[in-house]
């Protein structure tokens, strides 16, 4: 009800558009925040149409849980139920992904692979305990519905969690151009590369070579609104806050960086690090989360900003004030990463010198792909030189401690997941980690980079997706699976 009423109040205001910008940064709107202390949450997601219109002068055709990019922030418990009714009314037939958590894999959200998918009209009831706790996030995983804005956070509270004042939710999600989503599937996008400067995806790519797989976006946002429209965060002195940040973005990686503050990183895709690490800007590829924690020193007004290259890169920002401070103008950074610490997994990991080999443990199974294809004017993108569904997937038997390495061939980084499981990095370029990173998504070097997971074959049987988290290389057949038999 109450989201009825500030959309319908944002469509008087702007003349007859909804605007997200009438939602709250600070709270997605919420159907239960903090989460509520009975044995089950019990929620109705409806997926359909939706004007978006993140700022005057565009209007994109979407797709919207309950009326909301990104759909409402969902709040559980640790060891609650969660039972959503899925309502599909998207026009196409849909599931929804709980991308993080370990299910059962009736739960998983994968059409035809795990689960029929609800038709258009259709309804489909997903039932499951959350876990494990922290920061994850749900969406579609019917192509291309997630561009369209069929995404969401979930968290998963964990009691004994360390005290925030203040623990908030942010979304860095864009707007793509439909026309160059479909050129980039054909390989023939000319779409500009928009990393930041100082990034190792500017650096890993030659000043005039072509992709042809980028995406353009018309707009960037955070929580449903573009700067100047997203809705300040007031703080006060001595708060410590903590971020939940997740890149929805479907193809590319994301910086995020707090002017004037150090952010303290505790937790990746909702795990917890081996130790918190100090960084002045985040690094997200697509699908990752990182909980990064501030304390508010002085009186101020700040920019938290998604960093990029793209000349509209501005709008990917929110104000954190204090009391008082509404009206200053907000210190911001530069989008550039010359000079400044980034999160690395290297670093959260400690990575170790070059030919350390990784921990000695006993592994039963081993798979190596190579990461290749996206050659110019070519739709795909291959693990060991097959396209989806003739990869060979990995075949576990419950308990096994499996291996998966990645070479990537491509000049590409990608954010490679994998469904139902946590895995640890304990690899990366010939170096091993000290402490190996829990993580559900990662992203591979490109140019002959290497990275090494590890996990134990402990998730409820089935069939779980491994694949490219870009939209883009996925569809080109950049994806396999773990196969329990
Ligand atoms: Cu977040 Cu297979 O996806
Ligand atoms: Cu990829």
């Amino acid at each position: 009800m109450a989201d009825r009423l500030t959309l319908s109040r944002g469509a008087v205001l702007l003349g007859g558009v909804s605007l997200a910008a009438a939602m709250s940064v600070r709270r997605l709107s919420p159907l239960q925040a903090p989460a509520a202390a009975s044995e089950a949450v019990e929620v109705t997601l409806t997926a359909a149409p939706r004007l978006f219109a993140p700022f005057a002068g565009i209007s994109y055709q979407g797709l919207a849980y309950n009326g909301s990019i990104p759909g409402p922030l969902l709040r559980v418990r640790q060891g609650q139920r969660l039972r959503v009714r899925y309502v599909n009314r998207s026009g196409g037939e849909s599931t929804i992904h709980w991308h993080g958590m370990i299910l059962p894999n009736a739960m998983d959200g994968v059409p035809n692979l795990t689960q029929p998918p609800a038709p258009d009209g259709g309804t489909f009831l997903y039932d499951f305990v959350p876990q494990p706790a922290g920061t994850r996030w749900y969406h579609s995983h019917v192509f291309p519905q997630l561009i369209k804005g069929l995404f969401g956070m979930i968290i998963v509270e964990d009691p004994h969690d360390e005290h925030a004042d203040q623990d908030l939710a942010l979304v860095f999600h864009d707007v793509a151009k439909a026309a160059s989503v479909d050129a980039a599937m054909r390989g023939i996008s000319t779409a500009p590369m928009v990393d930041p400067f100082g990034s190792p995806e500017r650096r890993a790519m030659g000043p005039e070579e072509k992709m042809g797989d980028e995406v353009g976006y018309a707009a960037h946002c955070i929580n449903g609104a573009s700067y100047p429209k997203t809705a300040p965060i007031l703080v006060r002195v001595g708060q410590r806050i903590r971020l939940r940040i997740l890149n929805a973005n479907p193809t590319q990686t994301r910086y995020v960086r707090l002017a004037g503050h150090t952010l303290r990183v505790t937790h990746s895709d909702g795990n917890p690090l081996p130790q918190p690490v100090e960084v002045e800007a985040l690094r997200l590829g697509a699908a990752e989360r990182y909980d990064a924690w501030f304390e508010v020193n002085k009186p101020g007004a700040w920019l938290l900003q998604g960093l990029s290259a793209d000349p509209m890169a501005f709008q990917q920002a929110v104000v954190v004030h204090t009391p008082g401070m509404e009206g200053a103008t907000p210190l911001g950074s530069a989008q550039s990463l010359e000079g400044v610490r980034s999160f690395t997994y290297e670093l959260a990991g400690a990575a170790q010198a070059l030919g350390t080999r990784p921990r000695v443990e006993r592994v039963d199974v081993r798979r190596s792909y190579v990461l290749g294809g996206g050659r110019y004017g070519s739709e795909r993108w291959t693990m060991n030189g097959e396209v989806w569904p003739n990869t060979a997937g990995v075949i576990v038997r419950r308990g096994d401690r499996v291996e998966v390495r990645f070479t990537n061939k491509t000049d590409m980084h990608h954010p490679m997941h994998l469904h139902g499981h946590v895995f640890e990095i304990v690899e990366i370029g010939g170096r091993a980690l000290r402490d190996p990173l829990p993580k559900d998504t990662a992203l591979v070097d490109p140019n002959g980079g290497t990275m090494t997971w590890r996990f134990r074959a402990d998730s409820p049987p089935g069939r779980w997706l491994l694949h490219c988290h870009n939209e883009i290389h996925m569809m080109g057949g950049l994806m396999t699976a773990v196969e329990y038999r």
